[in-house]
Protein backbone atom coordinates (compact mmCIF):
# COMPACT_ATOMS: atom_id res chain seq x y z
CA UNK A 1 0.00 0.00 0.00
CA UNK A 2 0.75 3.74 -0.49
CA UNK A 3 0.73 6.39 -2.18
CA UNK A 4 0.06 6.23 -6.50
CA UNK A 5 4.25 6.37 -7.10
CA UNK A 6 6.05 6.12 -9.92
CA UNK A 7 7.26 2.79 -8.95
CA UNK A 8 3.57 0.85 -8.54
CA UNK A 9 2.04 3.17 -11.24
CA UNK A 10 2.73 1.04 -14.52
CA UNK A 11 1.23 -2.12 -12.90
CA UNK A 12 -1.65 -0.38 -11.42
CA UNK A 13 -2.45 1.68 -14.59
CA UNK A 14 -1.95 -1.75 -17.10
CA UNK A 15 -4.64 -3.64 -14.23
CA UNK A 16 -6.56 -0.98 -14.69
CA UNK A 17 -7.02 -0.66 -18.61
CA UNK A 18 -6.98 -4.77 -18.53
CA UNK A 19 -9.57 -5.43 -16.47
CA UNK A 20 -11.61 -2.30 -15.29
CA UNK A 21 -14.54 -1.47 -17.03
CA UNK A 22 -13.99 2.16 -17.27
CA UNK A 23 -10.11 2.51 -17.02
CA UNK A 24 -9.16 6.10 -15.60
CA UNK A 25 -7.58 8.54 -18.83
CA UNK A 26 -3.56 9.01 -18.51
CA UNK A 27 -4.24 12.37 -17.00
CA UNK A 28 -6.52 11.31 -14.08
CA UNK A 29 -3.34 8.79 -13.38
CA UNK A 30 -1.39 11.58 -13.62
CA UNK A 31 -3.46 13.64 -11.00
CA UNK A 32 -3.32 10.87 -8.92
CA UNK A 33 0.51 9.99 -8.85
CA UNK A 34 0.73 14.10 -7.98
CA UNK A 35 -2.48 14.34 -5.23
CA UNK A 36 -0.82 13.00 -2.20
CA UNK A 37 -4.46 12.29 -1.28
CA UNK A 38 -4.59 9.36 -3.41
CA UNK A 39 -3.54 6.10 -1.53
CA UNK A 40 -3.44 2.92 -2.70
CA UNK A 41 -3.58 -0.87 -1.84
CA UNK A 42 -2.72 -3.86 -3.03
CA UNK A 43 -1.39 -7.44 -2.64
CA UNK A 44 2.40 -8.06 -3.15
CA UNK A 45 1.81 -9.95 -6.52
CA UNK A 46 -0.37 -7.03 -7.53
CA UNK A 47 -3.46 -9.07 -8.56
CA UNK A 48 -5.61 -6.09 -7.53
CA UNK A 49 -5.40 -2.62 -6.52
CA UNK A 50 -8.26 -0.34 -4.91
CA UNK A 51 -8.03 3.60 -4.73
CA UNK A 52 -9.39 5.54 -2.30
CA UNK A 53 -9.02 9.77 -2.51
CA UNK A 54 -8.95 10.85 1.56
CA UNK A 55 -10.63 13.75 2.72
CA UNK A 56 -8.52 13.93 6.28
CA UNK A 57 -10.33 16.93 7.32
CA UNK A 58 -13.88 15.62 6.84
CA UNK A 59 -12.38 11.80 8.19
CA UNK A 60 -13.37 10.58 5.15
CA UNK A 61 -12.29 8.04 2.47
CA UNK A 62 -14.01 7.69 -0.88
CA UNK A 63 -12.92 4.47 -2.69
CA UNK A 64 -12.79 5.53 -6.33
CA UNK A 65 -12.11 2.25 -7.81
CA UNK A 66 -11.39 -1.89 -7.24
CA UNK A 67 -9.90 -4.31 -9.55
CA UNK A 68 -8.68 -7.44 -9.03
CA UNK A 69 -7.23 -9.25 -12.26
CA UNK A 70 -10.17 -12.18 -13.50
CA UNK A 71 -7.72 -14.62 -13.03
CA UNK A 72 -7.63 -14.23 -9.29
CA UNK A 73 -11.14 -13.22 -8.18
CA UNK A 74 -13.43 -15.80 -5.72
CA UNK A 75 -10.46 -15.85 -3.99
CA UNK A 76 -10.15 -13.18 -1.41
CA UNK A 77 -8.13 -10.59 -2.87
CA UNK A 78 -10.89 -8.00 -2.87
CA UNK A 79 -12.14 -8.89 0.62
CA UNK A 80 -8.17 -8.47 1.82
CA UNK A 81 -7.33 -5.31 -0.31
CA UNK A 82 -10.42 -3.85 1.63
CA UNK A 83 -9.52 -4.63 5.06
CA UNK A 84 -6.59 -4.06 4.99
CA UNK A 85 -7.66 -0.10 3.67
CA UNK A 86 -10.18 0.13 6.97
CA UNK A 87 -7.79 -0.62 9.47
CA UNK A 88 -5.01 1.87 7.71
CA UNK A 89 -7.67 4.29 7.91
CA UNK A 90 -8.84 3.88 11.12
CA UNK A 91 -5.00 4.10 12.34
CA UNK A 92 -5.43 7.12 10.58
CA UNK A 93 -8.48 8.90 12.29
CA UNK A 94 -10.94 8.12 9.05
CA UNK A 95 -14.67 7.69 9.87
CA UNK A 96 -15.87 6.86 7.11
CA UNK A 97 -16.01 5.35 3.41
CA UNK A 98 -18.11 6.03 0.96
CA UNK A 99 -18.06 4.32 -3.12
CA UNK A 100 -20.28 4.49 -6.06
CA UNK A 101 -21.23 1.44 -7.19
CA UNK A 102 -23.42 0.27 -10.64
CA UNK A 103 -26.66 -0.94 -10.13
CA UNK A 104 -25.95 -4.27 -11.91
CA UNK A 105 -22.71 -5.00 -10.09
CA UNK A 106 -23.68 -7.79 -8.17
CA UNK A 107 -20.43 -9.13 -7.21
CA UNK A 108 -18.76 -5.76 -6.36
CA UNK A 109 -22.26 -4.73 -4.04
CA UNK A 110 -22.18 -8.21 -2.36
CA UNK A 111 -18.42 -7.76 -1.30
CA UNK A 112 -19.26 -4.23 -0.24
CA UNK A 113 -22.51 -5.57 1.55
CA UNK A 114 -20.37 -8.30 3.52
CA UNK A 115 -17.93 -5.22 4.80
CA UNK A 116 -20.57 -3.51 6.00
CA UNK A 117 -21.02 -0.79 3.49
CA UNK A 118 -24.71 -0.09 2.82
CA UNK A 119 -26.55 1.80 0.53
CA UNK A 120 -27.77 5.14 1.31
CA UNK A 121 -28.79 6.63 -2.02
CA UNK A 122 -29.31 6.26 -5.59
CA UNK A 123 -28.00 8.50 -8.18
CA UNK A 124 -29.36 8.63 -11.52
CA UNK A 125 -27.90 8.22 -14.68
CA UNK A 126 -24.00 8.54 -12.51
CA UNK A 127 -22.18 6.59 -15.51
CA UNK A 128 -21.38 7.53 -18.98
CA UNK A 129 -23.16 4.65 -20.36
CA UNK A 130 -26.43 6.09 -18.84
CA UNK A 131 -26.01 3.15 -15.88
CA UNK A 132 -27.51 4.70 -12.06
CA UNK A 133 -25.15 4.42 -8.69
CA UNK A 134 -25.52 3.28 -5.60
CA UNK A 135 -23.81 5.16 -2.93
CA UNK A 136 -22.91 2.82 -0.39
CA UNK A 137 -21.50 3.88 3.04
CA UNK A 138 -19.54 2.05 5.66
CA UNK A 139 -18.33 3.65 9.01
CA UNK A 140 -15.05 3.08 10.65
C1 LIG B 1 -15.51 -6.70 -7.31
C2 LIG B 1 -14.15 -7.40 -7.31
C3 LIG B 1 -13.07 -6.38 -7.00
C4 LIG B 1 -14.17 -8.51 -6.21
O1 LIG B 1 -12.84 -9.04 -6.11
P1 LIG B 1 -12.56 -10.54 -5.60
O2 LIG B 1 -11.10 -10.66 -5.32
O3 LIG B 1 -13.16 -11.52 -6.54
O4 LIG B 1 -13.36 -10.55 -4.22
P2 LIG B 1 -13.30 -11.70 -3.11
O5 LIG B 1 -12.64 -12.93 -3.62
O6 LIG B 1 -12.72 -11.10 -1.89
O7 LIG B 1 -14.83 -11.97 -2.87
C5 LIG B 1 -15.63 -12.28 -4.01
C6 LIG B 1 -16.33 -13.62 -3.85
O8 LIG B 1 -15.40 -14.69 -3.71
C7 LIG B 1 -15.75 -15.46 -2.53
N1 LIG B 1 -14.51 -15.99 -1.96
C8 LIG B 1 -13.61 -15.32 -1.23
N2 LIG B 1 -12.60 -16.14 -0.87
C9 LIG B 1 -12.87 -17.35 -1.43
C10 LIG B 1 -12.19 -18.59 -1.45
N3 LIG B 1 -11.04 -18.79 -0.79
N4 LIG B 1 -12.73 -19.61 -2.16
C11 LIG B 1 -13.89 -19.43 -2.82
N5 LIG B 1 -14.58 -18.27 -2.84
C12 LIG B 1 -14.07 -17.24 -2.14
C13 LIG B 1 -16.41 -14.48 -1.65
O9 LIG B 1 -17.22 -15.07 -0.67
C14 LIG B 1 -17.22 -13.72 -2.67
O10 LIG B 1 -18.34 -14.50 -2.98
P3 LIG B 1 -19.56 -14.10 -3.93
O11 LIG B 1 -19.39 -14.89 -5.18
O12 LIG B 1 -20.80 -14.47 -3.19
O13 LIG B 1 -19.49 -12.61 -4.22
C15 LIG B 1 -13.89 -8.10 -8.68
O14 LIG B 1 -15.00 -8.87 -9.01
C16 LIG B 1 -13.57 -7.13 -9.82
O15 LIG B 1 -12.41 -6.74 -10.04
N6 LIG B 1 -14.61 -6.71 -10.61
C17 LIG B 1 -14.40 -5.82 -11.78
C18 LIG B 1 -14.12 -4.39 -11.36
C19 LIG B 1 -15.29 -3.82 -10.59
O16 LIG B 1 -16.44 -3.98 -10.96
N7 LIG B 1 -14.98 -3.09 -9.49
C20 LIG B 1 -15.98 -2.44 -8.64
C21 LIG B 1 -16.37 -1.16 -9.24
S1 LIG B 1 -17.31 -0.20 -8.11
Amino acid sequence: MGEVSAENLEHLQELDESYFPFPWSEQLWERARLNKDYFAFFDPQCHGFAIFLLSPLDKLAHLTKIVVNPKFRKKGYGAAILNASHSHFRVLGIERCILEVEVGNRSAIALYERHDYKKIHLKKNFYSNGADAHIMEKHL
